[in-house]
């Protein structure tokens, strides 16, 4: 038998597909299309994609082209496929030309004439709706969003708003397209979506204010500082039918989902600790992250992270929460937090004026996930088990910043009509801002000075 393997993410399928299909079986006689999975698009920087991959394989299966469909979700995955399947020959389209060459160690490859005027980036483009987005704030965060904006389709920042024009001209010389204002309400009318990147105290505020506007809200960490302005914030964007999102980046990195995912599954059996830790050493005593009143803190600063992955794993019922912190100038340098659920305990240790070890480790029953620092920029992890030869290493990339993966979902929740993402649901973006709570009103801290 001669096999014929070809792969694409085949999103929104047309013409050009059904072409490249059909003159892909006719090189044979079984062809094999590999659709990419969506965890694999993402990590390689293909954001956009409006289908999930279960859509997408059904709609290769209805051109009835296919003898047999199989998921690629690594890089090198299409050697072990030739290898497994026996191919004779490796096709795509001719935009690929050259680039698969490497393959011809293992069996024929052929570029196929691509169908002109037709793609998948060309219909998302030509079905998507143009967002004007806001950028509240111009300090370090907003400066690394800025770029990361370029990747998501279907959004462009026209507006950003910062209060005091001194700060503002600084931003104006580094990114000259959009408005700048230091006006909230001339802010809110020229634009369709906000993200607010500006000091912890104003966040409530701002976010308030563009819900109350009818703007969809993407809001830093850390979110708000209270689980009631944060319920309140909530159901007022559920009441005017507006996404609003805390951008914790990680809870969106593709790797993290994957870590998530395989976890959630069982790998590592019951889970029973997780240890989650973040430290940032801070060495300016006049900046802003040690500044009590400016809720600075390790807490504040750090908290939202290391929680993110605790209640991602753990779930949002939380028996009972205790804090030990090394205090300095007002603010915790140092706190270590010991959460308790009904069936497990995890651990946070945040840093700002201590240094540690920023790793992830999540133990279970049958084994425990490592992930090193940086843990929260979540590229590579390990399962590790007591025979170590069944140990994995699993390696996911992400793309630039890494923001850009929040604001994908959140242009696809305002999109799709939905209002919450199952990466960081309404009820879990609560909990962190009750946790740091609990911390901020004092009672469950130990100081250890
Ligand atoms: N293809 C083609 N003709 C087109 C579009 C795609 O022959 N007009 C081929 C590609 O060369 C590839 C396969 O179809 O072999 C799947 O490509 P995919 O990346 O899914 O399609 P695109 O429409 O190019 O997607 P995008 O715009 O997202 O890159």
């Amino acid at each position: 038998m001669n096999k014929v393997i070809t792969y694409g993410t085949y999103d929104l399928l047309h013409q050009g597909h059904i072409n490249l299909l059909k003159n892909a079986k006719a090189l044979g006689d079984y062809l094999i299309v590999g659709v990419t999975s969506d965890s694999y698009d993402r990590g390689r920087g293909k954001l956009n994609v409006r289908k999930n991959v279960l859509e997408r394989i059904e709609l290769v299966k209805q051109t009835g082209l296919a003898d047999e469909i199989i998921i690629e979700d690594y890089v090198g995955q299409k050697i072990d496929d030739i290898r497994r399947f026996g191919v004779s020959v490796f096709t795509v389209g001719s935009d690929w030309e050259g680039h698969f060459d490497y393959l011809e160690e293992f069996c024929k490859v052929k570029y196929l004439p691509r169908t002109s005027g037709v793609s998948s980036t060309q219909l998302r483009n030509d079905t998507q709706m143009n967002y004007r987005l806001g950028v509240i704030g111009t300090g370090r965060i907003a400066r690394r969003f800025m770029p990361e904006v370029n990747f998501v389709a279907g959004v462009e920042v026209t507006s950003v708003l910062n209060p005091d024009p001194s700060q503002i001209k600084d931003f104006e010389k580094l990114h000259s397209n959009p408005i700048l204002f230091t006006d909230f309400d001339k802010f809110i009318d020229s634009v369709d979506l906000v993200y607010i990147a500006s000091p912890h105290l104003t966040h409530y505020d701002y976010a308030k204010k563009s819900l109350i506007a009818k703007k969809h809200v993407l809001c830093e960490i850390p979110f708000v500082l209270s689980s009631s302005e944060a319920k309140e914030l909530y159901g007022l964007a559920n009441k005017n039918k507006m996404v609003l999102m805390e951008a914790s980046k990680t809870a969106f990195f593709p790797g993290f989902n994957r870590l998530v995912t395989l976890v959630k599954s069982g790998v590592i059996g019951e889970v029973v600790d997780i240890d989650s830790s973040l430290s940032k050493l801070i060495v300016d005593k006049y900046s802003r992250e040690l500044d009590e009143s400016q809720a600075g803190g390790s807490v504040t600063e750090l908290a939202s992270y290391p929680l993110l992955s605790i209640i991602k794993i753990l779930g949002c019922e939380i028996k009972d929460v205790k804090f030990y912190s090394k205090l300095k100038g007002g603010v915790d340098i140092y706190t270590k937090g010991v959460i308790l659920y009904d069936k497990a305990v995890a651990t946070i240790k945040l840093g700002l004026g201590i240094k540690t070890e920023g790793s992830l480790v999540i133990s279970g029953t049958e084994g425990y996930v490592y992930v090193p620092a940086p843990w929260w920029k979540t590229d590579y992890f390990e399962i590790r088990f007591e025979d170590q030869n069944k140990n994995k290493k699993f390696f996911y990339g992400y793309e630039g910043e890494g923001l850009r993966y929040e604001l994908q979902e959140f242009v696809s929740c305002i999109n799709d009509k939905r209002s919450s993402s199952f990466k960081l649901s309404m009820k879990e973006s609560i909990l962190i801002s009750d946790v740091i709570e609990m911390y901020r009103k004092g009672d469950k801290v130990t100081i250890i000075n």
